[in-house]
């Protein structure tokens, strides 16, 4: 395992990569509606990115051929935009962005809902929200990684959830994808210990059913519960400081540390 220490320089440039993805959240938030597709919505995020100096990085990537992750109601992750997909009232659905900014990475993402969705999906959404909110409480120098994901799971369960652990967060920045690996369920006091510099995000997969994921066969991508029950995330870039934490993906100052 290899784990960057980021310099100054770079966790400015992927400062402003991240911010630059959190912007792209709140612009597309005006556009989720019921009888919109998320193809539709792709291609806004395509040319928000684009005009703003940017790349959208799952372009491409390994053969993803969208340019973000668009999840609905019991896909897990890497749903695929497309025109068929038409949201309808009570849909809950993630957007993930992930921006190359000057060669820098910044990933996010988020849950929208359509209308009024049931009770229970708007506690699962409420709860994985929430789930991050914890993970990110024990971002610190000094402390284990393991404890990111033992306080996410052990909220997830107290909820009636499951945590998915075939999908982890992982370092971010300089590439897409760096070490660690960043599991959403762990053992407390597990796994390296955070220094400052490091960056990396949180990204948890909370279940209404079974953890267990299923990959679309026919397009390779699409993850979905293996009971067809909701599934929700929320993600974050996050910076370890020399006292805790900078969630660099926040644009709304919602954290402070
Ligand atoms: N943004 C996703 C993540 O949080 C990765 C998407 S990879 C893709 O790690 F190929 F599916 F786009
Ligand atoms: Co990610
Ligand atoms: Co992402």
């Amino acid at each position: 395992m290899n784990i960057i220490i980021k310099t100054a320089e770079q966790i400015e440039g992927i400062r402003q990569s991240s911010k630059l993805a959190g912007e792209i959240l709140v612009y597309i938030a005006d556009f989720v509606k019921e009888g919109v597709s998320t193809g539709y919505l792709d291609q806004l995020i395509h040319n928000y990115t684009i005009s703003h100096g940017a790349i959208p990085a799952t372009l491409n990537y390994s053969g993803f051929p969208k340019s973000c992750c668009i999840s609905p109601n019991d896909v897990i992750c890497h749903g695929i935009p497309s025109e068929d997909v038409i949201l309808k009232k009570g849909d809950i659905l993630n957007i993930d962005i992930t921006t190359i900014l000057n060669g820098y990475f910044g990933d996010t993402s988020k849950m929208f809902i359509v209308g009024e969705a049931s009770e229970n999906a708007v506690k699962l959404v409420n709860a994985t929200k929430h789930c991050l909110n914890l993970g990110i409480q024990q971002v610190r120098p000094g402390n284990y990684l393991g404890n990111i994901g033992y306080a996410i799971s052990r909220y997830a369960i107290s909820q009636g959830f499951t945590v998915v652990y075939e999908y982890c967060g992982h370092g971010v920045g300089i590439e897409f994808h760096e070490d660690p690996q960043v599991d959403h369920a762990a053992r407390k006091n597990s796994g390296p210990i955070l220094k400052p510099g490091m960056i990396f995000t949180i990204e948890p997969m909370i279940n209404e059913g079974k953890p267990r994921v299923k990959v679309d066969e026919t397009d390779g991508w699409t993850a979905r519960t293996v009971d067809n029950k909701l599934s929700a995330q929320f993600e974050h870039t996050v910076l370890v400081t020399d006292t805790g934490y900078e969630v660099l993906t926040d644009v709304s100052d919602e954290y402070s540390s």
